[in-house]
């Protein structure tokens, strides 16, 4: 099974080639895909072949590790640092690595560069796993607090009911996901948890990516239209909200796949717990006003007017919408700090707010008198 990979890794014999597995092809089929050079990594970040914050970082520091193999030169560092930037916009894990490689690489000898970002890119790495661990861990404990709640006559009667939203899940990062690490953790110690994957059109990512990570988990879980997510809360259906984050603010604004602003919207409107669970390098600690400052991508229209599937045993994509007619596809929209309940980090939960934040992360926190100095 493939679990047993993270979602990308250098090839067994051949440490200057780097692997992933294609997401576009998940549920349906897992091709893995080698990545030779600093342009194919920036090719498979625009084209979604890996996705999610997380991952997105990670996987831009191996390809400043491609691109010190390929000519370590100050110069082409640079120019490799602004193609991987460029790939995309919104989560900020990516532009954090790169320039975190940048950082550590420039003040080293050409000759010392090479094994330094593959350490580097390899830290960084490791570094996100533990934090996905972490965040499992935090998430654990607000979800056996609403067991204890719902449950108080007869313990895990009833399941603990989980909405999500896009794929915050091991394929959004290198292992664990965080929005999906709390229900791992729960799954596995034994909790009754059922999970609502909202399926996050355009692309589909709940209802191919998370969904496929469930069920190969073997956590209950049911993939439902975007729109059907307020009916389920009015009803009842919902105990909490955790998703994830592309990029959060300094002050708790957080930003995620489009479509999560509406379901903390109905959160708030039927008081269900809306968390957003993010590793510190999503927060974006020079932003303040998530819906003023974040940058929001806009993708390709193909991705609404058309739509991919099985058709028998062949992957097609099938025109769903009038030639002639206009499409517009965001990418990603902000949910302001005071709809969001709280941020489980992988140092703890907070309150989304410039306090709570910088009460976790001191050594991060930017005064808020200097920010636009
Ligand atoms: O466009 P994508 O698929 O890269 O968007 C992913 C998301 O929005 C995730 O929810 C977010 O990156 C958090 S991932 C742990």
């Amino acid at each position: 099974m493939l679990k047993k990979y993270r979602t990308l890794w250098l090839t067994a014999d051949e440490p200057s080639l780097l692997e992933i597995v294609d997401q576009r092809y998940l549920p349906h089929e897992i091709r893995t895909q080698v990545l030779k050079n600093v342009s194919d990594t920036a090719a498979a970040l625009r084209d979604m072949q890996v996705r999610g914050a997380p991952l997105i970082g990670v996987a831009a520091a191996f390809g400043m590790y491609l691109a010190a193999l390929e000519n370590p030169s100050d110069a082409f560092l640079h120019q490799s640092a602004c193609e991987l930037k460029a790939s995309r916009p919104t989560a900020v894990n990516l532009a954090w690595a790169v320039d975190l490689q940048l950082e550590h690489l420039l003040p080293l000898k050409p000759d010392q560069r090479i094994q330094a970002a593959l350490n580097y890119a390899i830290k960084l790495g490791d570094d996100d796993v533990e934090q996905c661990r972490r965040i499992g861990e935090h998430g654990l404990q607000i979800i056996q607090e609403i067991e204890k709640n719902k449950n108080k006559l007869e313990p895990m009667l009833e399941p603990i009911n989980i909405m999500t939203h896009c794929n915050a899940g091991w394929l959004a990062c290198l292992d664990w996901g965080t929005a999906t690490s709390p229900m791992y953790h729960a799954h596995e110690s034994g909790l009754n948890i059922h999970v609502w994957v909202s399926e996050t059109r355009p692309r589909n990512q709940g209802a191919s990516l998370t969904a496929w990570e469930l069920s190969e988990a073997k956590v209950p879980h049911t993939v439902v239209p975007d729109n059907a997510c307020g009916h389920l809360m009015q009803k009842g259906l919902v105990d909490l909200v955790i998703v994830g984050s592309d990029r959060s603010t300094a002050s708790g604004d957080v930003c995620n796949k489009i479509g999560t602003y509406l379901k903390a919207l109905a959160a708030k409107a039927n008081n269900i717990p809306f968390y957003a669970a993010l590793p510190s390098s999503t927060i974006d600690w020079t932003m303040d006003d998530g819906l003023k400052e974040i940058p929001i991508e806009q993708r390709d229209a193909k991705e609404v007017t058309h739509i991919q599937g099985l058709v028998g045993s062949e992957l097609k994509e099938v025109q769903l919408t009038p030639k002639a007619s206009p499409v517009k596809n965001f990418g990603f929209d902000v949910t302001p700090r005071d709809l969001v309940t709280g941020i489980i980090t992988e140092r703890g939960v907070c309150q989304a707010s410039r306090e709570g934040l910088a009460a976790l992360f001191p050594e991060d926190a930017i005064e808020e008198e200097t920010l636009h100095e």
